[in-house]
Parts: C-alpha cells; sequence; structure tokens
C-alpha cells in the first residue's frame, strides 16, 4: 500500500467477533499522539461479542450485521464504511471470511492479525496445532489480506518462545500480548514514512 498518512488520520474501522482485546489496543493506540489512524467505526457479525462493550465505552459507532445473508450483510458494510470515509479495515478476530468482491473494493487496504508465525499454521485451532508439533517458537503476524485465507503480504511478525509447560491456553495469552504490540507497529510501518 502507498504510505498514506499525511497530515490527516487515515479514517479506519475495526472489525471483530469475540472479546476485543486487539480492538481495544487499536483504540488506545489511536488516541495516542502520533499515531496515524482514527477508529471511526467499528463491525461485528456477533450480538454477545464482548467488544462491543469496549465500542461503548470508548464512543466508538459500532454495528452487528447478520451473516446468514453474506453478500447483503458485505453490501451494508461497504455502504456504512462509505457513508463514514473509511479508509483502512483492520480486522482483529473476525471470525468471518469476507468474499473476494469486498476484498477487491478496499484492494490494499484490509489488514488482519493472526495468532502464529505465518505461513505456518494459517486458519483455525493455531495453538492446539503449534503445540501438538512440539514447536520451539510461536508468534503472530500481521499481514494484508487477498482472496485466500491467511496468505497475503506479511508486514510484521513476532516470535514467542514456547515453554515444556506451556499449554494452548497458556501460549494463546502470551501471543496475545504480542500481538497487542505488534499491531500497531504494522500499521505504523505502512502508513508513516520513514
Ligand atoms: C487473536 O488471537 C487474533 O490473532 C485472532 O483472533 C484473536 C482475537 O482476539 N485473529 P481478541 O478478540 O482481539 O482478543
Amino acid at each position: 500500500m502507498k504510505k498514506l498518512f499525511g497530515k490527516t488520520k487515515i479514517n479506519t474501522a475495526v472489525f471483530f467477533s469475540g472479546n476485543g482485546s486487539n480492538f481495544k489496543s487499536l483504540l488506545k493506540f489511536s488516541l495516542s499522539k502520533n499515531s496515524p489512524i482514527n477508529i471511526k467505526f467499528a463491525v461485528t457479525n456477533n450480538y454477545q461479542a464482548k467488544g462491543i462493550y469496549i465500542a461503548k465505552k470508548y464512543n466508538i459507532k459500532k454495528k452487528i450485521y447478520n451473516f446468514k445473508n453474506k453478500k447483503k450483510a458485505e453490501k451494508e458494510i461497504l455502504n456504512d464504511l462509505n457513508l463514514r470515509s473509511i479508509n483502512l479495515i483492520c480486522l482483529a478476530g473476525f471470525m468471518k471470511i469476507l468474499t473476494k468482491d469486498f476484498i477487491k473494493k478496499f484492494h490494499g487496504k484490509i489488514l488482519n492479525i493472526h495468532p502464529s508465525l505465518l505461513p505456518k499454521y494459517k486458519g483455525l485451532n493455531t495453538h492446539e496445532r503449534v503445540i501438538q508439533n512440539n514447536e520451539k517458537f510461536s508468534g503472530c503476524s500481521v499481514h494484508f489480506v487477498n482472496s485466500r485465507l491467511d496468505s497475503g503480504k506479511i508486514i510484521l511478525q513476532k516470535k514467542v518462545k514456547i515453554n515444556k509447560k506451556d499449554s494452548p491456553k497458556t501460549l494463546q495469552k502470551k501471543i496475545l500480548k504480542a500481538e497487542h504490540i505488534l499491531y500497531p507497529k504494522a500499521i505504523k510501518k505502512i502508513l508513516i514514512s520513514s
């Protein structure tokens, strides 16, 4: 992506489906002095997502979309993103796979965070698989989203050491902490010219 950040902050939407801890860390980042983004909108497919309370707390406009009809949901989302002049989408634990058409419309402007050292361990249940395979390291990756799952260009990664005592749960916790640092760093990397 071309370095987008000039004088004005980039209007950003965050998509989440669950706890929203990455959403919260991105919100904190967006409020910091040198952040190139301004989070203006939150999208979820899950009316029980805890992230909804985070949106409320930070006074961020949010909307819940029904993905039973994905085409319809995406059409509505695109409309809402355009209304708010959104220029960057950060997927943060969003459990729906966006269609090729949607991704095309935001080409090069959708980021995702994944809890593994991609290209290893794409998809779900990463921590379980990593532990089962006796890996010494895992980590997280921020990447651009393309039409293939977890396969877009990698922006930044952070390695996390696995101890013998780690379970999928403890590993998840360690990696989440790393994610909260990595996502803002990756955004700075692509948006702030050096
Ligand atoms: C994170 O591990 C992220 O990498 C993955 O989903 C999880 C979301 O966690 N895509 P949270 O909702 O941000 O706490």
